[in-house]
């Protein structure tokens, strides 16, 4: 049961709110086809939340735009407007004062694999993305406003996560301590030359990832689909790579701006990186007039920290982000999740090898650990099911890996699994790390 209290005075507002986004649709010639507000009580907030039939709308895009969102806020005197469209379409208004963000939130050890972890959202919800969808990434702020360290967070949750990184860091104030890192695919670039050379890199592994796509007759789009064939096949699975420009408007500005060299091979790779797993993460202090618009058709999400310009800020649909206090750093608008406090990482922690291993689980160590000792590192279902897991859970299991590239099918021997060396070495860091650290 849940305790619904609702003043008069929000039970006033919400019925103004309800008739003044009926009147917002109608102006924007939209249909106000609300079959439902309620108000409710959400993490010490009071949300009033209108209800969109969809069945009476024409076409849907026109609901959601993020546009739509800043216009309806502003008819509604600057009250922020969330949507929500997991099942349907609604609108959430906020009917009290947004509760305080914490000021700093530890990026947790724990964070899912296969996702990036970026921060947590006014309703203290971990804001949690999925490679495949936002694609691409810009992030916006001034000097001091937590660019470098949210990025620091990125990479290194992209690190544990075994992908492959390509690093620009023209100030050299950001990814130093990454240097010689086995994850990253060329050295960290330190000039505009060298960070085009990091996106021609990326470009050319598009190529050959083009020629395994076309090697399988099933005609993979992305690259979960690439990798599930592969395994099959027997083949190893690709690892994702990501490509981080930080101080990406010097960069670019340095190289012709938005028609030049680097301009054109960002576009090149904006839309050939998707199906391959090659993602990038565009930050800077400011966007010049000329890239605002190619930025934004790229990126599937826009972080702005603090910034000068409001005017960018909202054309890159976080409005509000030239509002936020100078002594907030980690504190960001997102253009889709409102505002976020990103995930603070101690970047001294960072430059010790143990902190950026893969995560194992508590549950997996030790069935890899009993592999190794009695089945030659030999896996299956059967075996797992024999040491006390579920069938189902062993199945799962068994096919993570596999995508992961920690087990494959060995013909040579039974044709069931085996760790392989890459998850051997792993372990065996992981060991090492762990004796290093604390000496028996
Ligand atoms: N997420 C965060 N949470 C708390 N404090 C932060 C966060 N990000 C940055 N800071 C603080 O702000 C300082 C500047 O951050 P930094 O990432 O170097 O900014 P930028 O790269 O935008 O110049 C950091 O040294 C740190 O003290
Ligand atoms: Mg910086």
């Amino acid at each position: 049961m849940t305790d619904i209290t609702i003043s008069h005075r929000e039970m006033r507002l919400a019925e103004t709110v309800s008739r003044q986004l009926s009147n917002a649709l109608v102006r924007r010639k939209l249909t106000p086809a609300f079959s439902d507000f309620y108000v409710t009580h959400l993490a010490g907030m009071t949300p009033l939340i209108a209800v969109l039939d969809t069945a009476k709308l024409g076409d849907h895009s026109s609901y959601i735009s993020p546009d739509l969102m800043h216009q309806l806020s502003t008819d509604l005197g600057g009250m922020p407007v969330y949507l929500s469209n997991h099942s349907g379409i609604r609108y959430v208004v906020l009917l009290s004062p947004l509760p305080k963000l914490p000021r700093k939130v530890d990026l947790p050890l724990d964070a899912p694999r296969g996702k990036l972890a970026i921060g947590v959202r006014f309703t203290g919800q971990p804001v949690l993305l999925d490679w495949e969808t936002f694609l691409h990434l810009a992030v916006l702020g001034n000097t001091g406003s937590g660019k470098s360290i949210f990025l620091q967070s990125l990479v290194s949750q992209a690190i544990r996560d075994d992908m492959k990184v390509l690093l620009s860091d023209i100030d050299q104030a950001t990814f130093g301590m990454l240097e010689g890192h086995p994850n990253l695919a060329a050295p960290i670039a330190t000039s505009p030359q060298a960070a085009l050379g990091l996106i021609e890199y990326a470009l050319a592994e598009c190529d050959r990832r083009a020629e395994l796509f076309k090697s399988l007759s099933a005609h993979p789009q992305k690259l979960s689909e690439y990798n599930a064939l592969a395994v099959k096949a027997n083949m190893d699975p690709l690892p994702r790579m990501l490509v981080v420009l930080d101080e990406a408007s010097s960069v670019l500005t340095a190289l012709g701006g938005a028609k030049g060299a680097m301009g054109q091979a960002l576009a090149t790779l904006g839309w050939r990186g998707r199906k391959f797993g090659i993602h990038f993460i565009f930050a800077a202090q400011e966007f010049t007039k000329d890239i605002v618009g190619p930025v934004r058709d790229q990126v599937g999400l826009t972080l702005c920290f603090r910034v000068r310009n409001g005017q960018m800020a909202e054309r890159m649909g976080c409005k509000g982000a030239e509002r936020i206090p100078e002594n907030r750093p980690g504190l960001a608008i997102s253009d889709r999740h409102g505002p976020i406090q990103t995930y603070f990482v101690d970047s001294s922690a960072l430059s010790q090898a143990q902190n950026l291993l893969p995560v194992i689980s508590d549950d997996e160590q030790p069935l890899f650990a009993r592999s190794l000792r009695e089945t030659d590192g030999r896996l299956s279902i059967p075996i797992l099911v024999s040491w006390g897991s579920r069938e189902r859970v062993a199945r799962h299991l068994l096919e993570a890996w596999e995508l992961r590239g920690w087990v494959m099918r060995d013909p040579q021997r039974d044709n069931a699994r085996y760790i392989t060396p890459k998850l051997a070495q792993i372990l065996s860091n992981r060991q090492t790390g762990q004796t290093a650290s604390n000496p028996a």
